[in-house]
This record gives C-alpha cells, structure tokens and sequence, in this order.
C-alpha cells in the first residue's frame, strides 16, 4: 500500500478534513508513489488561523534567533541531500545531478537568508531638527501564503519561505500537487530544526480548492506565487482587490544570441543544455536561439547532434541525460506545439515527437526538438513551450538579435555568445530581461543575486538576492524627539 502523508498545520500532522487524497505519480514509471491530503478551503482556513496565532510570538523573537534555526537548517539540509533529491527526481522526473543542485539551492538559500538575521538593516539619516532622531525600519508584514510550481520543487519555495520567515512572517504553503512530497520535506525539516508551531503550516491539494483560497483568505496579507501567467494575472487582480501584496514569478521564453565571432562550439554545448536540461522546463530554460547568418548552419548541426545523443530515461538511473515531462498533460502541450510549429512553416531539425522504447514507454517522454526556419512573431517563438524544445531564428546584426529577444511577451533571462567586448557591453546594457548571461546559457542563477524578470514574467519583485526582503516586509519610519519642545519639520526649521 502506498504511503499516506498528511498537512502540516499548527504544528501537527493531519488529514484533509474531508478525508480525501490524491496519488502522487512517477513521470517516468507511472509508478504510485504516495497518498496526499486533497484539502479544501476549510484545511487553508485552519492552517491561515494557525499561522495568525503563530505570528506575535514570532515576531517578537530577536531576527539572529529566527536566523540561526535557518543556519540548523541549512546544515540539516545538506545532510538528507541525496534523500532529498531522489525523492525529488522520482515525483517529478528531472535527473538526480540535476535534483542534487535543486536541493542544493535550497541550502544555499537558507545559509542566505540565516545571515540576515543578524544584518536586516534598516536605514539611520539625520532628523532636520536639532535633538531628534530618524530611522527606518523593516518590519514583517503577517502571514504569507506561498504557491509554487512543480519545476523547481524544492529551491523555489525555499526563495519564498526562508526570507518570509527570517523577516518575521509565518507561512501557509501550498506545494505543487506535482510535487507534493517536497512540500512535505520541507515541513518535516523545519519541524526537526524546533520551528514553533503554527510558523510554517503545508496545505496540500489543487490551486481551485487549496490556491484560490489562500489568495482570497482575509487572514492572508501577502501571496508569492511562481508559475504560469494566466494564474499570476488572476492573482494579482485578485490581490489588488483585496489589497494585499502579491509577488509574482510567470515564465519566460529566453533567447540566447549567437553572434558570429561566438565559440561556436561553447555556445552549442549552452543551447543544448538551457534547452534540454530540467526536460526544457525552467522558467529560464532557452527557447529560443538567435543566431547570425554566417554560423547559422554550423550551430545548428551541433545542436542537433547534441539533442540526438542524450539518452532519455529514469533520471534515477546512471547515464540518463534526459528525464520525461511531469505529466500527460504537460506531453499534449509540447506534442500540440509541433503541429503549431508546422502550420507556420517551422522546419523540424530532429526530435517533433513522443519518445518511445522499452524504457520510456510507461512515462512522459518527448524527444529534444530544434525547431528551424522560425520568425521571431510565430508562436513558438513568442509562447512558453515548457519542454524541450528550442526555436531557431535567423538574424543579420547585434541590432536585430536584440530587438528580436526583447520582442516577446515575458522578459525572465537572456544571453548572449561573443567575444566582442563591444556587443557584449551593448547587449547587457540593451536586452531587456530580468537575468543576462554572457558567454553562458540562460540558466543557473545563483541565489546571492536577485531572481526575476520584466514584462510578463513578473510584477516587479525580484527573489533571493539582496532584494530577498522586499515581498516581504514593510518599512517604518521612526522619529524620536528629545528636544522636550514641539518641533514641527518644515515649518519651524525655515
Ligand atoms: C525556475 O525555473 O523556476 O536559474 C527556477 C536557474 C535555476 C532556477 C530556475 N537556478 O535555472
């Protein structure tokens, strides 16, 4: 029988209060892989009470204290990473080397967000009046609900949750119902390191019944949301109404430019990884290649080969290159993409189809594609794909590369291959993304340097980084007066 896992509310494990489950699956086996609570409005409601009652004490416990159970944490991390990251490939599918860095994201995170509290700087400046003082503080804002996508299932939520903790919020997290048991990790994890209870609450279940009512719960005063556009749009319109903060992460459709004074070869090696690695699903996976004329064929050929040696497997197995799609309905979407493709006049270099074999029959595969022949308004150059597919335009300068990156709806990470210092220097100050990479792929950020993007990806907020705070708190001016006199600022002074 499989095993049944359960919420975490107010510091203890329980059911969904209707007593239903769903079954998490293996992508690339279909294997059943465990029971978890399919909760409803009434479990986001006990766990959003759970977390208000959490909130004071919390808040009042000194932010180096809150830091250093995120240092034991970091350290506990660490310690269950292969564990951590097998669970992680067998509900999700992307390859152990490649879960192995997920989960070290996470403790990188923690070891981040565990120094600030003993940073959490605030801002001191003179008053304009004699015997007054000023400063700003930042102060926690109140429960935070955090919903987050299947892709990254363990460092994206850990983006979230550590610095909405270290500033003094509690959490209701919702985990991917792709990804359920990561989400169950990283409440088992927290608890193990003495968290108090009610702190950090998991609700498991879809975004209908467990998502939708975190966003409009009252007692929820800030959503951090990763995942598609559509979801964000409808949050954000929703938290507008409500008058809450929302942050938001929505995808991307990253270009990397290919100039022809490029390393061909490296530049190939970058596309076929940003592009095929994590099976084409990152929010900053390339999905696009922009490439100049005169090295246009040459890539091309390297791509392909590159795309048509991966072995495709269990990402659990050694050798694999390649794990499936989550689910057969992340497989129709890519699949229906090829017909799209074609119906504009995109030529299929290699790949277009669902990969078959002994191995891959029972899970989600689809081959790496390279789609050529694209303009850069057809729609698989425009749409997020969110598989392992890449799009390759032709283009004549650096001018037209970079108009033709920035000419897209989202606007997450870019790159760009050349060893002019000029086009470089040109291409970071003009592309317009959140992340710019030079002489690397569109993937791999790093957790000490804000995360996000422009346009459609993102409602301004950036994650980790130095900006890791700002989702997540609120400033207070403080004015202290000893002067023993009314003073009034901008009347008395001139
Ligand atoms: C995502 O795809 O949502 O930069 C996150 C990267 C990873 C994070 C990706 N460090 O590709």
């Amino acid at each position: 029988m499989a095993t049944t896992f359960h919420n975490f509310i107010g510091g203890r494990w329980v059911p969904a209060r209707s007593g239903r489950t769903f079954t998490n699956l293996n992508p690339a086996t279909g294997a059943a892989l465990g029971e978890f609570p399919d909760s409803g409005p009434d479990d986001v409601d006990a766990a959003v009470q759970a977390a208000r009652g959490a909130m004071r004490a919390w808040q009042l416990t000194p932010a180096p204290k809150r830091g250093e159970m995120l240092y034991r944490l970091a350290a506990l991390i660490a310690q269950k990473k292969e564990e951590l990251a097998r669970a992680a490939t067998r509900e999700m599918g992307k390859i152990l080397i490649e879960t192995r860095g997920d989960v070290q994201e996470g403790v990188d995170m923690a070891y981040l967000a565990a120094g600030e509290g003993r940073r959490l700087y605030g801002v001191t400046t003179p008053s304009e009046m004699p015997n007054k003082w000023a400063m700003s503080v930042r102060v926690p804002i109140g429960v935070v609900g955090v919903i987050t996508a299947w892709n990254f299932p363990f460092a994206v939520p850990t983006w979230k949750i550590f610095p909405a903790l270290l500033a003094g919020n509690t959490v209701v997290f919702k985990p991917s119902e792709e990804t359920p048991e990561m989400g169950w990790h990283l409440g088992k994890l927290l608890e193990e390191v003495g968290l108090p209870a009610g702190v950090f609450n998991v609700v498991h279940g879809n975004g209908q019944n467990v998502g939708w009512p975190i966003v409009q719960h009252a007692g929820v005063d800030v959503v951090s949301f990763t995942g598609s556009n559509a979801v964000g749009t409808r949050i954000a319109v929703e938290g507008a109404r409500l008058g809450k903060r929302v942050s938001l992460e929505m995808g991307g459709k990253n270009g990397v430019i290919v100039m022809d004074d490029a390393d061909v070869s490296l530049a190939a090696n970058a596309v076929a990884w940003g592009a095929f690695g994590t099976t084409g699903q990152r929010c900053t996976a390339t999905s696009r290649v922009i490439v100049h004329e005169r090295i246009h064929d040459e890539l091309v050929k390297l791509v392909v080969q590159r795309a048509q040696a991966l072995k495709l497997g269990d990402g659990l197995e050694d050798g694999v290159e390649m794990g499936p799609l989550v689910n057969a309905r992340q497989l129709e979407r890519v699949s229906g993409y090829m017909k799209v493709g074609a119906d504009e006049g995109a030529s299929v270099a290699t790949g277009g189809q669902r990969a078959t074999g002994a191995a891959l029959e029972k899970g989600f595969f689809f081959q790496p594609t390279v789609f050529t022949g694209v303009k850069p308004d057809m729609r698989v150059a425009q749409e997020e794909i969110f598989g392992p597919v890449v799009s390759f335009v032709k283009v004549r300068s650096l001018e037209e590369a970079i108009a033709v990156n920035n000419a897209t709806p989202f606007g997450l990470s870019s790159s760009i291959f050349t060893t002019n210092v000029n086009a470089a220097f040109t291409a970071m100050r003009d592309l317009n993304t959140g992340i710019v990479y030079v002489n690397h792929g569109t993937t791999g950020a790093e957790t000490h340097l804000p995360f996000g993007g422009t346009r459609g990806t993102g409602n301004g907020h950036r994650e980790a980084g130095h900006t890791m705070l700002d989702a997540f708190t609120e400033w207070k001016s403080v004015y202290v007066d000893f002067s023993g006199k009314v003073q009034r600022a901008q009347i008395d002074n001139n």
